[in-house]
């Protein structure tokens, strides 16, 4: 029996091809950081995703750090999600806002825009929305009119986004900015990597700026206090083959879906969907159950089947270095879908085969 395993990330040969002969071109260019290959690929991934401007930055984290900074959110509140990978926090503290996280509601266990709407204030710097597993929460315009109405910023986590959409307006096109991970594991990779998404010229130069030293138009100056936030040529090299291969890799990924929720269907797990016209790219497929997760997990380990990580098993408002900090918050929506859910391996690589074992086995539990 094989092992199924976390991930399983793969490239053919003629893409290896691609990599090395364009590898040469590098190097005879003799630069390797945000060059011809960065600009090909923040051009390539623009026209992909709609947006009217984007930037290539080094990560996800700081993608989502320079958005923040460039909405001056230093002390004030950033309302987010609490069921985010800690980065989300982390930019929040590292740009100086404070974290106040916002409840789930019951249907999708995504953002509830009436606690939203409690939460948000004149002291509100910024609302960030984090398409959880690559879904786009049906309350997103809700949500964009609650952030209209207090002229607060609307930033989107598309971290797990990337081609996620709702009547053809891509992830990190709701907001005033979006911030798209390029981490290895994600829906497409630049080894690491990220990439800001604004339609807003203005806010766009300012981020152009914040991404490397905060310099001004003579770049012999700066005005503003940042960091360097800049893609490598390899990585942006990587990108472009990912791109060329993003669509089918996303078919792919909600055939398995597909599958899990046809075999899964009338059992005692319930599978979170995206109904068109919201298309998700199953980054994850993300089951609710009741079961413990630890026995989930043991059974299926016995079974040679990995499970791919959690969105997430502790929250922000549950993570050490912020628990203290967000005590007051009371969550239990939150709580409840951390502690009670999981997610099956969902990734192109997996053969329809591999899905069916998977029910297989959970179907038994
Ligand atoms: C929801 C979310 N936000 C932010 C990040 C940070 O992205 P990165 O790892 O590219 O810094 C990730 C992924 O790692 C993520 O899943």
């Amino acid at each position: 029996m094989r092992q199924i395993k976390i991930f399983d990330l793969k490239f053919n040969q003629k893409e290896i091809n691609f990599f090395s002969k364009n590898s040469k071109v590098i190097f005879k260019e003799g630069f390797f950081s945000n060059h011809s290959y960065v600009k090909k690929f923040e051009n390539e991934f623009k026209k992909l995703n709609k947006s009217k401007f984007v930037l290539s930055t080094s990560s996800g984290t700081s993608a989502l750090e320079i958005i923040l900074r460039s909405f001056d959110i230093k002390n004030k509140n950033v309302l987010v999600n609490s069921n985010t990978f800690i980065a989300t926090g982390h930019a929040i503290t590292n740009a100086g806002g404070k974290i106040v996280p916002v409840e789930l509601e019951k249907n999708y266990f995504m953002m509830d825009p009436k606690d939203l709407e409690k939460k948000i204030s004149k002291n509100t710097g910024a609302v960030i929305i984090v398409h959880i597993g690559g879904i786009i929460t049906p309350n997103i315009f809700k949500i964009k009119k609650i952030c209209e109405k207090f002229k607060v910023p609307l930033i989107e986590d598309a971290a797990q986004a990337h081609g996620s959409s709702y009547k053809n307006i891509f992830a990190g096109n709701f907001g005033d900015a979006g911030a798209i991970s390029f981490f290895t594991t994600k829906v497409m990779t630049t080894g690491e990597g990220g990439m800001i998404t604004t339609n807003d010229k203005k806010n766009f130069n300012k981020m152009f700026s914040l991404r490397q030293f905060g310099f001004m138009k003579n770049k012999l100056l700066h005005d503003k206090v940042s960091g360097n936030y800049k893609l490598s040529e390899f990585s942006a090299l990587l990108g472009i083959i990912e791109l060329k291969r993003l669509k089918s890799r996303i078919g792919k990924r909600n055939l398995i879906a597909k599958i899990y929720q046809k075999n899964l269907k009338d059992t005692k797990y319930k599978l979170l969907k995206s109904n068109k016209p919201f298309i998700c790219n199953h980054y994850k497929q993300i089951i609710i159950s009741k079961i413990s997760r630890e026995k989930i997990e043991k059974i299926l380990n016995k079974n040679k089947i990995s499970l791919t990580g959690g969105v997430y098993y502790v929250p922000l408002h549950r993570q050490p270095i912020y628990k203290k900090q967000l005590k007051k918050y009371k969550l239990p929506l939150t709580d409840y879908f951390c502690n009670n859910h999981f997610c099956p391996p969902c990734y192109p690589e997996l053969k329809k085969q591999d899905i069916a074992r998977v029910c297989n086995v959970l179907q038994k539990i």
